[in-house]
């Protein structure tokens, strides 16, 4: 467990100058790669480039945009707890940052995935509507493992790692890759796969949280993502009955924070 820093006056300057390094080359790299609304909603955040970011000046704006607001945790935790807080509009943030010698590894989120990843599109409503629905379900299903296990990949392969259609191009959806420098070029620049999103397709695709992905999926049209949870509910709900065998799979009991794999 790394210690929580409860005052904005704890972080040294060169905690400041890892949070420039960071954010001023991300968000170079994610100027035509991002999908629009990520990039449109970093100015009405007060997304800091300079300094690291007070939270409680990003509450303010999420607060009054969409009611979201940010759960300090200092570890990653258990799963339904994770759940039950974006059922109630809350995302949860660590406060620690890497240092300068893990700009480009680490092997758990850190403020600058959580909060320069996530943050900016739960600004959006639609948006942060479909992360309070997401938080819904997986709360009214949280007591059962296979349940659990088929929300974990819907929320890997789109919250963290999606990719979307915007006017024919690839943009990059899920904070994972937001907030990578090296994974945004891995996908750009790497042969990896990339595969339709549909429910289905993503509930039976196990994955690895400890390695770059080579596989993504990509939301035609975003109605598509919005309208996925009715189906993801109806799947998960035959998966648990046992009327549909399962893909292999490695099931975290803590899995609440889903880090990033590997690259940021
Ligand atoms: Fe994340």
């Amino acid at each position: 467990m790394r210690p929580r820093i409860t005052d904005w006056n704890e972080y040294q300057p060169d905690d400041h100058e890892v949070w420039r390094l960071l954010a001023t080359r991300q968000r170079a790299n994610l100027e035509t790669r991002a999908w629009t609304p990520f990039l449109d909603q970093l100015a009405p955040l007060g997304m800091p480039v300079d300094q690291v970011p007070r939270f409680s000046a990003l509450d303010d704006r999420l607060l009054a945009t969409t009611g979201w607001s940010i759960e300090v945790v200092d570890r990653i935790i258990p799963v339904d707890t994770f759940l039950a807080l974006l059922s109630r509009r809350r995302f949860c943030a660590s406060t620690w940052l890497r240092s300068r010698a893990q700009l480009d590894y680490l092997e758990e989120p850190d403020m600058f995935h959580d909060v320069f990843g996530h943050l900016p599109l739960l600004m959006d409503p639609t948006y942060a509507d479909f992360v309070r629905r997401f938080g819904e379900m997986g709360t009214r299903l949280s007591g059962d493992r296979t349940a659990l296990m088929l929300l974990e990949r819907l929320y890997w392969f789109t919250i963290e790692f999606g990719l979307i259609r915007e006017g024919g191009a690839l943009r990059i959806l899920g904070a994972g890759i937001l907030s990578s420098f090296g994974e945004t070029n891995h996908i750009y620049d790497h042969a990896v796969e990339f595969r339709p999103f549909s429910v289905e397709g993503v509930l039976y695709q196990p994955f690895r949280n400890d390695e770059v992905q080579q596989l993504y999926f990509v939301v035609e049209h975003p109605d598509d993502l919005w309208g996925s949870l009715e189906r993801t509910e109806q799947i998960v709900a035959q998966a648990v009955r046992g009327d549909r065998p399962l893909a292999p799979f490695r099931l975290d009991e803590q899995v609440g924070s889903v880090p990033p794999a590997g690259q940021p």
